[in-house]
């Protein structure tokens, strides 16, 4: 092995039944010697002159390592590609111009004197411990170690997590939040009522600050705590909608969405007499743009669409979508649920009038997520729900109500989750979302290449500009039955429809195998995938020859 430029971390001797593992070890060398952003070739047209030849007959066994939380196969080579990146410095985004500088509010434990509660808890300071630094290496094996869970064994290996569009998994410093919010500051939030009302007042209100300052909004007046990016869109369709969306109006939605951003406004339009329009794709899941501008016009109200998709992992051209929405007069909603974890979002430079994501998606906790709206559009909005803390004052004749966000926040909401919110934005920020992008890029890359080569499998979702999902399906086999196969690896995926049957739909499926990545998974993970997948195939190509 020592020839190759790239080694993945073999034994020199290796058990009988292992596939052609210099047939691996070259196309991991072409794969790592391909510079970054160059196009990994499709299933078709192979990049090596020979097919790849993997040994079908043999009991292949699981990766050709197994997943570790230290020294993983191929994490230096990719360090190596990483570092060879000309990053830009490594700074907190900068604020937009005109953007106000952020004052930030004031909290009881930074306070030393004054009215009002300054105790800190007794020999307790919110948790920090596990925050890396902007600068220096993408460190994976470092963050592996911030995930508990990513050292459960199921099914007798070390877990595989590749289910990461359905949810992310937990850093410590936002478990150790939580449990400090229990312990030190758990109250309702009515900040004058008592100490622990103050703790837990500034803790939720700082963690919409930091929310803000994850989507560089500029104010956080407009960042709405809800519980999902589901019920987020279900709030813009109940409140803004039913106040302006009337009959023959028209709302466009993209063929990729997920039900969560076509049912709240197929409601709407049924209520309303409306029309629902949809942008259709290309056959690489791309949206098509010049359809799109072919379905733009003075009736348009509403485009909602999402930033990347859920099953497909497709990158829309969010700005580019917003920029001629606006110019046809209509509002933008931007789904953010899928693209959080994996990019920067800027919502002031990308300038949709809605922003919404889950916070379960994005390592924080489930039951929490966020609304971004316009300060002004919010504050013309009516509200949707009615209830407590909404308030500024009722009678039996009428109610006069807070200005945004909180007449969107009625009764009491998910406090503590809000808070678990804060800590996840504050460790992914502290490892940079550009750096986490350009890493899972590369793993998106190398997973790609390599699931290419499983006999039968078809790739769903080939766009150019794709996040961290691999959907395929592959021939004569169920999805259902590869999940529950790879499953007995342990290793998690989802198989199914994934809450987005029209865009499989689109391409003549009704579910799909979907792995999907996360800042945490290593080429280990991937290979851990391929040699399952080729023992699920072989087994079956077994079969088949002796009948
Ligand atoms: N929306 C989540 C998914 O895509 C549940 O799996």
């Amino acid at each position: 092995m020592s020839t190759n430029a790239f080694d993945p971390g073999l034994p020199d001797e290796l058990p009988e039944g292992w596939p052609e593992i210099e047939t691996l070890a070259r196309l991991a060398n072409e794969f790592f010697s391909a510079k970054p952003g160059e196009t990994v070739p499709d299933a078709h047209t192979p990049a090596s002159p020979e097919p790849a030849n993997f040994d079908l007959n043999g009991d292949v066994p699981l990766g050709r390592s197994a997943p570790s939380p230290v020294a993983l196969p191929g994490a230096s080579e990719l360090q190596a590609l990483i570092d060879a990146i000309p990053f830009s410095p490594f700074a907190p985004p900068a604020a937009a111009p005109g953007t106000p500088a952020s004052t930030g509010p004031s909290f009881y434990f930074m306070e030393q004197a004054g009215p009002g509660p300054v105790t800190p808890p007794p020999g307790a300071a919110t948790p920090q411990a596990s925050l890396h630094g902007f600068s220096g290496p993408f460190d994976v094996a470092s963050i592996r170690r911030d995930f508990p869970i990513l050292e459960e064994r199921v099914n007798g290996r070390q877990l595989v997590w590749l289910d990461n569009a359905a949810t992310t998994q937990k850093p410590r410093l936002v478990i150790d939040r939580l449990k400090y919010f229990y312990e030190h500051e758990n109250s309702n939030i009515h900040r004058a009522a008592h100490e622990l009302a103050a703790r837990a007042t500034d803790a939720y209100e700082s963690a919409r600050d930091k929310v803000r300052g994850f989507l560089n909004a500029g104010s956080s007046k407009e960042i709405v705590f809800v519980r999902g990016a589901t019920e987020a869109i279900n709030l813009v369709a109940q409140s803004w909608g039913r106040q302006h969306v009337g009959k023959d109006d028209e709302i466009i939605v993209s063929t990729l969405e997920h039900h969560a951003n076509i049912v709240p406004w197929q409601q709407l339009a049924t209520e309303k007499g409306a029309k629902l329009r949809v942008i259709p794709v290309d056959d690489s899941g791309q949206l098509l743009l010049d359809e799109y501008g072919k379905l733009l016009n003075s009736k348009t109200k509403l485009v909602a669409f999402t930033q990347v998709s859920n099953a497909l992992g497709t990158i829309t051209p969010a700005k580019q979508i917003i920029e001629a929405a606006h110019s046809a007069g209509a509002k933008v909603l931007l789904d953010g649920a899928q693209s959080v974890s994996h990019m920067a979002v800027n919502v002031q430079d990308l300038n949709p009038d809605w922003f919404v994501f889950s916070g379960h998606k994005v390592f924080g906790p489930t039951g929490i997520g966020v609304l971004y709206g316009k300060e002004a559009l919010l504050s013309e909005t009516q509200p949707w729900q009615g209830g407590g803390n909404m308030i500024q004052d009722v009678t039996f004749e009428r109610t006069i109500y807070q200005p945004a966000p909180n007449k969107f926040e009625a009764g009491t909401g998910n406090i503590a989750d809000a808070v678990g919110l804060g800590a996840a934005i504050d460790y992914v920020q502290s490892i940079g979302l550009d750096r986490i992008s350009e890493y899972e890029h590369q793993l998106l890359l190398y997973a790609t290449r390599f699931l290419q080569e499983i006999p039968g499998l078809r790739l769903i979702g080939t766009a150019k500009e794709k996040a961290g999902v691999l959907s395929f399906v592959v021939d004569g086999y169920r999805t259902e039955d590869i999940g529950s196969a790879l499953n007995r690896e342990g290793i998690a995926v989802r198989s199914g429809h994934h809450c987005a049957q029209p865009i499989l739909r689109r391409f003549g499926v009704e579910s799909s195998v979907r792995p999907s990545l996360a800042l945490y998974n290593t080429c280990a993970d991937i290979d851990a995938l391929i040699s399952a997948l080729l023992r699920i195939t072989s087994q079956r190509a077994f079969a088949t020859q002796r009948t």
